[in-house]
This record gives structure tokens, C-alpha cells and sequence, in this order.
């Protein structure tokens, strides 16, 4: 089962690893989901101790969180605004019995950034930008909507503590705001890893 071979350290392929899902979130995975191999090199820069509190901005159908729990001992939390995809994340979290993960049907800037000391940014708010980027119904391109989500996503991660862990995947600099630290960058530069000053 996937989620044992990943605390063995042995990381199954995306397309084994979605099995776990309905045949739509399989076809939507590679556009929209986190590679096993990139959800496992981002909780091991956001995840040290089993105390770590680590959010998900927009977590689709718990991709991320699932991998990051099953690597780590830290807490993983979820906040995605679609309900189906949050009870989906929900449904694998009950039926793989994962301690170590929450799912909240919400949107994001309804939390407390300051609860969380890691947080990590799959380009979220794409699908506003971009009219091939549909992952439902309820998809739509708007400009207003983008420029104000990446407004609110700077004004949220600026409540964050000092110390904060940032790892973003497919997301420019200049959408973080100067309070986070550049660290370093891999995978070509698609993941960075910023901290909190
Ligand atoms: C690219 S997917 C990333 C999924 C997940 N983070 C992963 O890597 O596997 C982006 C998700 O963000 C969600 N989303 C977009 N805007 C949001 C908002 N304002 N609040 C919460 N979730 C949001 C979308 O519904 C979508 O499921």
C-alpha cells in the first residue's frame, strides 16, 4: 500500500501513488497536483519535529498533505474551498487510517497563519489565469480574482511568526512578500524555500 512504502522511504511513481484516487483526480493529477517526489522534498524542508504545524494553501484532493504525513511526523493541514475535493481528501485520510493530517473546507484566508510554522503554495490561484487550467464547473478566468487572492496571500503570509518555513512549487518571487527570506532554490527553480524574518 502506498502510504507504507513511503515511511519505508520507497517512493512510488505518480501514476501508482494516484490509484488511490477516482479516475477524473487521476487525470487532473499532473496538472494539478504535487509529484510524490516534490510533495516529499518540500515536507522534509517545512517538516523537522513532530510539533511542526505545516498548511496547505489549497490542498485539491489532500495530494500533498497525504505524502507529507506518511514522511514526517508533523502535523499536516488542508485548506481547499471545494467541498468534493476536501471530503475526497477526507475519505483517504479514513480509509488509510493517517493520523497526522486535517482537511478544512474553506478558503484560505479564513485561518490564522500564525498557528502554522510551515506553509506551502502550488500555485493556487492558476486556474484564474489560465482557461485551460479547469478543474470543475466552477472554474473561471478572472483577473480581479487573481490580483486580489495573490494580495491576500501576501497581507496572510505576513501574520506569519518569525521563522516561518515557506515552499513554493510553479510560483514567481515576486508573488512572496520581502518579509520572507529567499533561502535556496531546486528542481530547476521550480521549488523555492523562503523563511520568515
Ligand atoms: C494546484 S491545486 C494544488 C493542490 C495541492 N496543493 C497539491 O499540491 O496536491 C490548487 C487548489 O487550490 C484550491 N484553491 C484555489 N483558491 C483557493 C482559496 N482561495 N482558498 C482555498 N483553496 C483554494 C483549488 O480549489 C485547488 O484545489
Amino acid at each position: 500500500m502506498v502510504f507504507k512504502l513511503l515511511k519505508q522511504k520507497k517512493y512510488p511513481s505518480d501514476t501508482v501513488f494516484d490509484e488511490i484516487y477516482p479516475k477524473l483526480h487521476r487525470e487532473h493529477s499532473a496538472r494539478h497536483f504535487t509529484p510524490v517526489n516534490i510533495a516529499v522534498k518540500a515536507a522534509r524542508l517545512l517538516a523537522d519535529k513532530h510539533t511542526d504545524k505545516i498548511l496547505d494553501i489549497g490542498s485539491g484532493i489532500g495530494k500533498f498533505c497525504c505524502i507529507g504525513s506518511s514522511v514526517s511526523d508533523a502535523q499536516f493541514y488542508g485548506v481547499e474551498k471545494r467541498k468534493a475535493l476536501t471530503n475526497l481528501a477526507n475519505k483517504i485520510k479514513r480509509n488509510y487510517k493517517l493520523k497526522n493530517v486535517h482537511f478544512i473546507n474553506n478558503d484560505f484566508t479564513a485561518l490564522d497563519f500564525k498557528t502554522f510554522n510551515g506553509i506551502y503554495f502550488f500555485n493556487s490561484f492558476h486556474e484564474y489565469l489560465d482557461s485551460t487550467c479547469v478543474l470543475d464547473e466552477t472554474s473561471k478566468v478572472s483577473l480581479t480574482e487573481h490580483t486580489q487572492y495573490h494580495l491576500d496571500l501576501k497581507m496572510k503570509l505576513n501574520e506569519c511568526q518569525k521563522g516561518t518555513r515557506l515552499v513554493t512549487y510553479y510560483t514567481f518571487k515576486n508573488k512572496i512578500p520581502s518579509s520572507f527570506q529567499f533561502i535556496d532554490a531546486n528542481e530547476t527553480g521550480l521549488l523555492k524555500f523562503y523563511i520568515k524574518k
